[in-house]
């Protein structure tokens, strides 16, 4: 089954980091999110995955090719909107498709999130819906999707996870969206068109997943970053590791405490230093500092 993978934003919400990176490809736990996103999927057999790039499209382009799997990039001209996005992936068409954002990383079964019945969405409560689309239900039956409202009605959360069983009625309301520029916020949004296929009596249906990292804004990468890292088992002579701790290739650690949930990226250098609840960026420089809930850019 196809995939539709949006992951041409800018990342605003996590510059300076994404200045000269592509956000998929900033990393918790040792590894770029895209690489937590792709490795499931293709490992529980999603092997025809459609990206759809537009900011640093070359840098993605060079990271999948280590992939034994179908790609398609979708480039989207010009950074309209969610809705917009994700219709550059879509075809007219009744097959199916699951739709990821770029943004969130999920332990599932994805085979069973896809059940051809009807069409799903990926929802948990959250503490801060204003942040989120959200969406009413009866029963397991979405009835209402509304794009990050003032006064959220429910917290009941989209959380970037979207099975439909034909792409076809998606195909519409996004199109209606697009020809009568049918926007909120200025952007064609995903939501709106979920609203539509729900007014056009299309059943979508709500289903709770607990287990999910948002990649979206700094402290959410920390905490998935937290969530996701594992003991490492290392030891380096005259510093301390306190696990968990991820330290990749050509590192040089000295007279330095790192961890617990740090992650410290190829070639970087750490000396005299407290590292803890961070995610250390290639080749960055670390000296004589206490960094600690921080990502460190490359030096
Ligand atoms: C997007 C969607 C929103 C959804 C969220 C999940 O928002 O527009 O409906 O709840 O992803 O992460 P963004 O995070 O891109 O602002």
């Amino acid at each position: 089954m196809k995939v539709i993978i949006p992951v041409a934003g800018h990342g605003t919400r996590l510059r300076p980091h994404t200045d000269k990176r592509q956000k998929c490809l900033l990393p918790v736990a040792g590894k770029p999110v895209i690489d937590h996103i792709l490795e499931p999927l293709i490992e529980q057999g999603f092997d025809e995955i459609v990206l759809v790039t537009g900011y640093l499209e070359e840098q993605l382009k060079a990271h999948v090719s280590k992939y034994d799997a179908q790609f398609t990039f979708a480039f989207q001209q010009e950074p309209l909107g969610l809705g917009h996005a994700v219709f550059q992936g879509l075809e007219e068409s009744d097959a199916p498709a699951l739709i990821q954002l770029g943004d969130v990383i999920y332990d599932l079964d994805f085979q069973q999130f896809c059940r051809p019945d009807n069409h799903r969405i990926a929802v948990n409560e959250v503490p801060d819906p204003e942040r989120f689309g959200i969406v009413e239900v009866e029963g397991d039956r979405i009835v209402n999707v509304l794009e990050k409202p003032d006064n959220p009605p429910s917290n009941l959360a989209i959380i970037g996870l979207y099975f439909l069983s034909s792409q076809r009625p998606l195909w519409n309301v996004v199109k209606h969206l697009m020809d009568n520029e049918i926007t909120t916020r200025g952007e064609i949004q995903l939501a709106d068109a979920l609203q539509l296929m729900v007014e056009n009596s299309e059943t979508v249906t709500a289903e709770h997943i607990p287990k999910w990292h948002d990649c979206g804004v700094p402290e959410t990468f920390l905490e998935a970053n937290r969530a996701l890292l594992k003991p490492s088992g290392k030891t380096i002579d005259g510093s301390t590791l306190v696990e968990p701790v991820y330290i990749g290739e050509n590192c040089e650690i000295v007279n330095s405490t790192v961890g617990p949930n740090v992650t410290v990226m190829d070639g970087a250098k750490i000396s005299d230093s407290h590292i803890s609840e961070s995610i250390v960026l290639w080749n960055a420089n670390i000296k004589g500092q206490t960094v600690e809930n921080q990502l460190v850019e490359e030096g």
